[in-house]
């Protein structure tokens, strides 16, 4: 991040707990914005955890502690006044695992827009095709828009919920290891796919594969047991990373 931009997404001593299980431990994160931002780390160090925080997703889970505070565009989205529903458009979020709904591929998209309240049939095929282009599925489906989702193949799948993510208009985008399950030309179409996209959105990406993070993120965090490690811009973290437990993970020999 540039001196004196401020940042989209950022955490000041960020911890939580699940019952006794502390999953981050004091996290100061400061996320810029227009960029792609890759959170690495050993499984179980709080990577889903700290993506959830953005959008209050971990509110869905028993017995979740937070302290410190997680500020979204400037605005802190730990108090109790924030409306989820416009959180949740505003900070979309993509699964590892592609969750289309069992509706055709034109409903996946304009879930979000239906759900709102838009019914103009223009308005909704306009926001469709958009999407999806931005999505970069277009020219794969736009002769079956009609079809089941979940007759796509699993990279067009996870394209569709990229592209349904897209569909309510959010400034930020999370992913969560979104293309540990696909192919490597299917991980290089949503990777291709992301990169496009960081032009207009703010990107986070949780991803296990470092050559992917070296790819296509700009600034790379890196947890271990909850805590931030370190965190810059990737090309330096990967060719001359500030703390040994960074190299360490880095050069393979843990994790
Ligand atoms: N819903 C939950 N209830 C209880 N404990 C949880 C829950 N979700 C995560 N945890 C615990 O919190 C810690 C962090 O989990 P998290 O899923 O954030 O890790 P992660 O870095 O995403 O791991 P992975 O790379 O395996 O996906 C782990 O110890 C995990 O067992
Ligand atoms: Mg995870």
């Amino acid at each position: 991040m540039t001196q004196g931009d401020d940042p989209v997404l950022e955490t000041r001593e960020l911890s939580l707990h699940y019952g006794p299980v502390r999953a981050l431990a004091e996290v100061d994160l400061r996320v810029p914005g227009r960029r792609i931002t890759a959170v690495i780390g050993p499984s179980g160090c709080g990577k889903t955890t700290l993506l959830r925080c953005f959008n209050r997703m971990n509110d869905a889970y028993p017995k979740v502690r937070v302290s410190g505070r997680v500020f979204v565009e400037g605005v802190d989205v730990t108090t109790s006044e924030v409306d989820l529903e416009s959180l949740r458009k505003r900070v979309g979020m993509v699964f590892q695992k592609s969750n289309p709904f069992p509706m055709s591929i034109r409903r996946n998209v304009t879930f979000g827009p239906r759900m709102s309240g838009v019914r103009d049939p223009a308005r909704l095929a306009e926001i469709a095709e958009h999407s999806l282009r931005l999505a970069d599925l277009w020219a794969e489906v736009s002769h079956r828009l009609d079809e089941s989702a979940l007759d796509l193949s699993g990279g067009q799948q996870q394209r569709l919920c990229i592209a349904r993510a897209l569909a309510n208009e959010p400034d930020i985008l999370l992913l969560d290891e979104p293309a540990s399950s696909l192919d490597p030309i299917s991980t290089a179409k949503i990777e291709d796919t992301l990169v496009r996209l960081k032009e207009r959105y703010t990107i986070v990406i949780v991803t296990h594969n470092l050559q992917q993070a070296a790819r296509v993120a700009d600034f790379t965090a890196f947890l271990m047991a909850g805590r931030l490690v370190e965190f810059g811009a990737t090309a330096r973290m990967f060719t001359n990373p500030r703390e040994k437990l960074s190299e360490d993970y880095i050069t393979g020999r843990f994790g």
